[in-house]
């Protein structure tokens, strides 16, 4: 099927999980004090503790019932990520202001000017979509907000559109303007859509699954009052998938790499050196294609997108390419600080099967690349006798706009990226090689334990033990009879992984939990308890308990709905 929402993040989505594990290893170097945030209860709708677990504990994707589990099912089915807790989250919610210090202080012009807010959405899960909308009415000063543009390309959930064209006008949230294309147009057409309808002077490009934080427009729009032809983006802070916990990313800015994939990186050695560095604009070569924002008029001058890429994929570096070339720039803007749901797939298919990703990235090789093209192509044999369609009105365009080449580019703006040539391999694998080196310190970082201890089932003497030997990377769990040593001890650090022996992390896993690696990420190896007898034993990411299947001797453990007490409740032996 056609969509449009899995456009959006294209090289995110992608690249999510490796650049989660980077953005991992750089939490350890810069020191949040606030990362993981625990909801406070206001922020909780029609939520209800479990008599098994602390009140105070953060049970918000705890699974009651089996309605609770089908409709957190269907939810990964559909969207990716867990409905099940947007559902029992305020749309009002508060999330944890991760700006510098320095950015709350600042004082911006008095004259920035009014920009409309556009979304395209396919599909978009209709309670975090509302909370998209509510965070923007609920961090935007009026005065800088012209309108919120909602385009629905076409979504085939029913009633989507009609249950939200209700509850707008319910609300009365007058700035908020809902349209409808007349087919399935996918991202970039949508937005052209979108921005056709707009009356502000700043087009704001935003994902229909992100959170706006404190103080995020005020930064853009001061960096485009400043200068026309500044293109800007804010920070994309990370919303867990699995628990919607809300926590900052590190500056990384966008590249992409020869088989014209978008990906995440440092900024250069020397960006940031002196405390103000981190809240200056930081130039960046590329940008993911989610969340930017663009005076009107500028975006029209520069030729918009090029409307004839379909559906999703490449549209993010030929924008980017095209700002650079063309005599414009594009920045990161720390002060301002978006929140995104880093999904664990684009939860659609490609339409009729078509590689548009790739017919999209032709374009851009073809029209913007020259000879660099060569490196492209070089990589995807497949593209030799691929159709791209016709360019002839954007190499126009390129010659209109009297554009750099791109081999300025590379110079000017991208130095840091090597070459496909034996050079650059050899300048790759150095640099793979240092990245390694970074990696290190996490893994021999020291965890902090707060607690040790055996889980015995309640009214029995049999402690969950590992399957095979304790060392052994995804063994599962059963019980055993309790004895001493440490093969049956529990260690339970600061970030509530429950470590056995100290080695591997007790996971969450499809079907079954298993020891594995510790990744320190929370959500799937995060467990909740009420401490010492008689206790549930939660995990944040599955919303279920630990259980056994039976009391007897070798019984597998696995996860369960929590108010089930009979196998899940468990003693925690000191
Ligand atoms: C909690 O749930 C129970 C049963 O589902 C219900 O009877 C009770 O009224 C609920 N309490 C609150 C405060 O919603
Ligand atoms: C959110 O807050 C606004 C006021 O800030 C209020 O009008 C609205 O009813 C609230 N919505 C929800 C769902 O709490
Ligand atoms: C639309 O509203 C109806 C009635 O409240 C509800 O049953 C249905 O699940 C809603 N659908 C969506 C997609 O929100
Ligand atoms: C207990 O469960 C295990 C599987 O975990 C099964 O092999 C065994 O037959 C069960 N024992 C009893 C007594 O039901």
């Amino acid at each position: 099927m056609v969509s449009i929402n899995k456009s959006f993040f294209y090289g995110i989505g992608v690249a999510s999980i490796t650049w989660l594990m980077s953005l991992c290893f750089y939490f350890q170097l810069i020191k949040h004090d606030n990362l993981n945030t625990v909801f406070p209860t206001n922020n909780l709708e029609s939520h209800n503790s479990s008599h098994l677990l602390k009140d105070d504990m953060n049970d918000i994707g705890l699974i009651k019932t089996t309605e609770d589990q089908r409709i957190k099912d269907e939810g990964y089915k559909i969207h990716a990520y867990n409905t099940l807790v947007s559902n029992r989250l305020s749309l009002n919610r508060t999330i944890p202001d991760t700006r510098n210090i320095l950015c709350k202080n600042k004082i911006y012009m008095d004259n920035l000017p009014k920009a409309s807010v556009i979304i395209c959405f396919y599909n978009e899960h209709l309670r975090t979509l509302l909370r998209t909308v509510h965070s923007i009415i609920n961090r935007t000063p009026s005065n800088m907000l012209q309108e919120i543009i909602l385009v629905d390309d076409e979504s085939d959930i029913q009633d989507l559109y009609k249950n939200l064209s209700t509850y707008i006008n319910k609300q009365k949230l007058v700035n908020v303007k809902l349209f409808k294309t007349d087919r399935r147009e996918g991202l970039i057409r949508a937005r052209l859509f979108g921005a056709r309808k707009s009356q502000g002077q700043v087009l704001l490009f935003l994902d229909s699954h992100v959170e706006v934080n404190v103080g995020w427009i005020e930064p853009l729009l001061e960096q485009i009052q400043k200068k026309r032809s500044n293109v800007v983006m804010p920070i994309i802070d990370i919303i867990n998938p699995d628990t919607f916990m809300y926590s900052a990313s590190p500056l990384v800015r966008g590249g992409f790499n020869w088989g014209l994939h978008f990906k995440w990186e440092n900024p250069p050695t020397g960006t940031l050196e002196t405390k103000e560095d981190f809240i200056k604009p930081i130039k960046s070569p590329t940008m993911a294609g989610g969340l930017f924002a663009i005076d009107k008029k500028y975006f029209i001058d520069i030729g918009e997108y090029d409307a004839g890429m379909n559906i999703w994929g490449g549209e993010n570096l030929e924008i980017s390419f095209r700002i650079w070339m063309c005599g414009g720039s594009l920045e990161l803007v720390p002060c301002s600080r978006v929140g995104h749901i880093f999904r664990h797939r684009r939860p659609y298919g490609s339409p009729d099967g078509k590689d548009t990703m790739l017919y999209n990235s032709l374009r851009v090789a073809h029209v913007w690349m020259d000879s660099f093209k060569d490196f492209f192509l070089n990589q995807r044999p497949d593209a030799k006798n691929f159709d791209y369609g016709d360019i002839s009105s954007r190499l126009q365009l390129r010659k209109e706009l009297k554009c750099h080449d791109f081999d300025w580019y590379l110079t000017h703006i991208y130095p840091e990226l090597p070459l496909p040539t034996e050079e650059g391999e050899r300048l790759k694998k150095k640099w793979s090689a240092l990245e390694k080196d970074k990696f290190q310190p996490w893994h021999l970082r020291k965890r902090n334990y707060v607690d040790q201890y055996s889980i015995r089932l309640s009214n029995s003497n049999l402690c969950v033990s590992s399957v095979k030997d304790i060392k052994i990377k995804g063994s599962g769990l059963v019980l055993k009879p309790c004895k001493s040593g440490k093969n049956q001890i529990w260690y339970e650090t600061d970030k509530n992984e429950l470590v056995l022996a100290q080695l591997l992390c007790l996971q969450y896993g499809k079907a079954n939990p298993i020891l594995y690696k510790c990744h320190e990420m929370g959500g799937d190896q995060e467990w909740k308890h009420k401490g010492g007898k008689e206790t549930a034993i939660y995990n944040l990411a599955a919303g279920t308990c630990l259980a056994a299947e039976n009391k007897s001797i070798n019984s597998a453990v696995s996860m369960k709905i929590c108010s089930n007490p009979e196998l899940a409740t468990w003693d925690l032996v000191r």
